[in-house]
């Protein structure tokens, strides 16, 4: 049976509650002090710009499954601390944003173009970078609105989350398969080697030594918030 309207301004009133009440501190993205659960690999410094990026994806990834939580909240008009939500599209923001793509935009796509190849590509790419930007604030701004008249927030906050999700999956597959691998193939070996490690230099300035490996823990904090980090749970019984 659909809930009432009673009963969902009550599901909206509890959640703008759980927003106002429970936001915690934005995450500290470039904290040194910060002692990642993980360890860093001895010769993680050799990592190749491809094995970069498709990590970084991996951390999209998670975001996007943290994505799907909200969107199955939502959907079954559960009460959520929108704090989660908000620090999920901060990482996005600063981690995928300001730094994956922004290495993407300023190391591959303008080679792609030089060379003559994948243009259309990397021009849908570039579009999406943009329109996931968009997407990213509107998540951020509705799931941090104190005090909801939030009916019509929730139904926006679900179509931002499903929109953002429908364009990430095939955009970093498309990406994964395509890009990443043509990459090698129009820099020469020791540039390609070279911008390995100018990327885990660019990372690790901007969100500290270990960076890439904090932002995992920061992700894992969050999922462990949801109830979403045993992997376990994902295995068909
Ligand atoms: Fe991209
Ligand atoms: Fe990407």
């Amino acid at each position: 049976m659909p809930d009432s309207p009673s009963t969902r301004r009550h599901f909206l009133q509890q959640t703008s509650l759980a927003s106002a009440g429970l936001l915690v501190p934005a995450l500290a993205f470039a904290n040194p002090q910060q002692p990642p659960s993980a360890q860093k690999p001895k010769d993680a410094e050799n990592i190749s710009p491809a094995e970069d990026l498709m990590r970084e994806h991996g951390v999209l990834n998670r975001i996007l499954l943290i994505y799907d939580e909200h969107l199955r909240l939502l959907a079954a008009r559960q009460t959520f601390d929108g704090s989660v939500l908000v620090s999920a599209a901060d990482i996005v923001r600063h981690f995928v944003e300001e730094y994956h793509e922004k290495l993407e935009e300023d190391f591959l796509f303008p080679r792609f173009r030089k060379a003559g190849k994948l243009v259309n590509l990397v021009d849908t790419l570039l579009a999406q970078h943009k329109a996931g930007r968009l997407l990213t604030a509107q998540i951020r701004e509705l799931a941090s609105l104190p005090t909801l008249k939030f009916v019509s927030d929730a139904d926006k906050l679900a179509d931002a989350l499903r929109s953002f999700l429908r364009m990430y999956r095939p955009h970093e597959a498309r990406e994964d398969t395509v890009l990443f691998p043509a990459f090698r193939s129009i820099v020469s070996p020791h540039e390609y080697d070279a911008l390995g490690g100018d990327f885990e230099k660019k990372e690790d300035q901007l969100f500290g030594d270990q960076g890439f490996f904090k932002i995992v823990d920061q992700v894992a904090e969050l999922e462990k918030k949801l109830r979403i980090h045993d992997l376990s749970q994902f295995t068909p019984k």
